[in-house]
């Protein structure tokens, strides 16, 4: 907290509220006593304005375009680091010595099955079901199936809950996938590092074994990392808001996955891999396309376009078109749909309409091109994300159970409805609350 006050005038009189300054200079005040003191309380529509918590976990910097993890800028960790090690960073806080990344890696390996009971959860949805569908009830699930482990406040049952939690959602994601396909599922082999683990659960079957190739395993691990977090985006805010009310882990991360599921959040890379289809499907008229976006009579987006902080590049973004190119060049693919990608990215950038909007490439406009190269079905993409997603779930969650200083989440509401009205009997209503004259 800084000595400094911001003086707010309302109505002729002038109220005070203390400063709060973040470590990168960032800047708030606080409100917490102005509706007691002035009667009023604030308007902020979709919380552009609105911090609610202080978070030691992730800065990024949207002018600028900058995303670090506790720290450390995300371009190092994408070239130096792995999804595991990433992981334990976000959660615990620092980079893990040989001995606490040995432990966090063998504890997730020894835990990554599923129990046999919990795996009939799987039959019991329809085949044609959304992977995000099944993973948000299955992992709601596993708080039924781990009643030892539920109590937010006590921190060894919050780590193996961690520790579940990382270990399971890999093996979930590969069950809703092999169930959706009618195949045998594959347990997990702990002999395996995490991602190829992951790997040989989805695509190997037992008639014939199954061998993924170290570009693969690194593009994997390089998109589960930028994706690792993002401060307090929409599932981030959902899953601190579920726990606020001390609710379990399992539930909190559960609604977290369905946040994740809408297409103007993680959806958004499965809603890019098929818009793109529908360009090439077209004809590859880019134009066109451009066009509808900026057509205010016309719904269309361009999806993987425009971020609500990222306003000049998002970092990730960068990341991953390099990567794109790295990966298809190694695996010897040529895929039209990178090419309609870079012809839209190119079209829109010297486009006045997303010049002035401040729309750039986000994280998820090239992530499904390397996910199709490495053979991801198109309705997995999202379910790929909330893998990478979670441990900073997990981050925030715990961030938040333990300051000790978290209210229950409860925003206000401006009421725009009827004033005080009398019930009418039925006989004299005649539909839309009109009464009868
Ligand atoms: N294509 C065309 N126009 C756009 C786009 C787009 N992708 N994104 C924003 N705009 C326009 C809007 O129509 C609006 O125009 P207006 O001021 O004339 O009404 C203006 O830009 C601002 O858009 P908002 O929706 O108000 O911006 P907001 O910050 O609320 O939304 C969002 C950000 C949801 C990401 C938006 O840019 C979008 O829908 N993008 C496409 C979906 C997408 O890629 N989502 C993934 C985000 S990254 C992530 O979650 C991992």
């Amino acid at each position: 907290m800084s000595n400094k006050n911001v003086k707010v005038e309302i109505e002729g009189k002038a109220w005070e509220f203390p400063v709060i300054e973040g470590s990168e200079k960032e800047k708030a005040f606080d409100i917490g006593k102005l509706r007691d003191q002035t009667g009023y309380i604030t308007m902020d529509n979709g919380f552009a304005n609105t911090s609610t918590c202080k978070s030691a976990i992730t800065f990024l910097d949207g002018e600028k375009g900058i995303l670090q993890y506790r720290g450390i800028p995300i371009e190092q960790l994408a070239e130096k680091s792995t999804f595991l090690e990433v992981s334990y960073l976000l959660i615990y806080g620092h980079l893990p010595t040989q001995p606490e990344l040995d432990k966090f890696t063998d504890d997730i390996r020894y835990h990554t099955m599923l129990r046999e009971d919990m795996v009939k959860l799987f039959d019991g949805f329809p085949r044609d079901a959304h992977p995000m569908a099944v993973l948000g009830a299955a992992v709601c699930a596993m708080s039924t199936f781990y009643q030892d482990s539920l109590d937010p406040a006590s921190p060894e049952q919050v780590n193996i809950s961690i520790t579940r939690l990382m270990a399971k959602l890999p093996t979930i994601a590969a069950y809703a996938y092999k169930t959706s396909i009618a195949q045998p599922r594959v347990y997990p082999r702990n002999d395996l590092d995490y991602c190829a683990n992951f790997l040989n659960m989805m695509f190997s079957v037992p008639a014939e074994p199954y061998k993924c190739s170290p570009e693969v395993v690194e593009a994997l691990n390089l998109l589960l990392i930028l994706h690792a977090d993002h401060e307090q985006n929409c599932s981030t805010s959902t899953v601190r808001m579920i726990g606020s009310s001390a609710a379990n882990l399992f539930a909190s991360v559960s609604g977290g996955i369905c946040a994740l599921w809408g297409p103007l959040h993680g959806g958004a890379n499965q809603a890019v891999m098929e818009m793109l289809q529908a360009i090439h499907k077209d004809g590859g008229n880019v134009g066109k396309y451009v066009a509808l976006a900026k057509d205010k009579n016309s719904d269309f987006r361009l999806m993987g376009f425009g971020h609500r902080v990222y306003k000049n590049f998002d970092p990730r973004a960068t990341v991953i078109k390099k990567a794109c190119d790295k990966v298809l060049a190694k695996m010897g693919l040529n895929n039209p749909l990178l090419d309609i990608a870079k012809q839209l990215e190119a079209a829109a950038l010297k486009d006045q309409y997303f010049i002035d909007k401040k729309l750039y490439p986000n994280v998820d406009f090239y992530s499904g091109i390397i996910y199709s190269a490495l053979n991801i079905p198109v309705n997995m993409f999202t379910g790929m994300f909330a893998i990478g997603r979670l441990p900073g779930w997990i981050a925030h969650w715990k961030e938040m159970n333990e300051s000790g200083t978290t209210k229950i989440g409860r925003p206000r509401q401006v009421y725009t409805g009827p004033t005080k009205t009398n019930y009418t009997p039925i006989r004299e209503r005649v539909g839309a609350g009109k009464k009868v004259a």
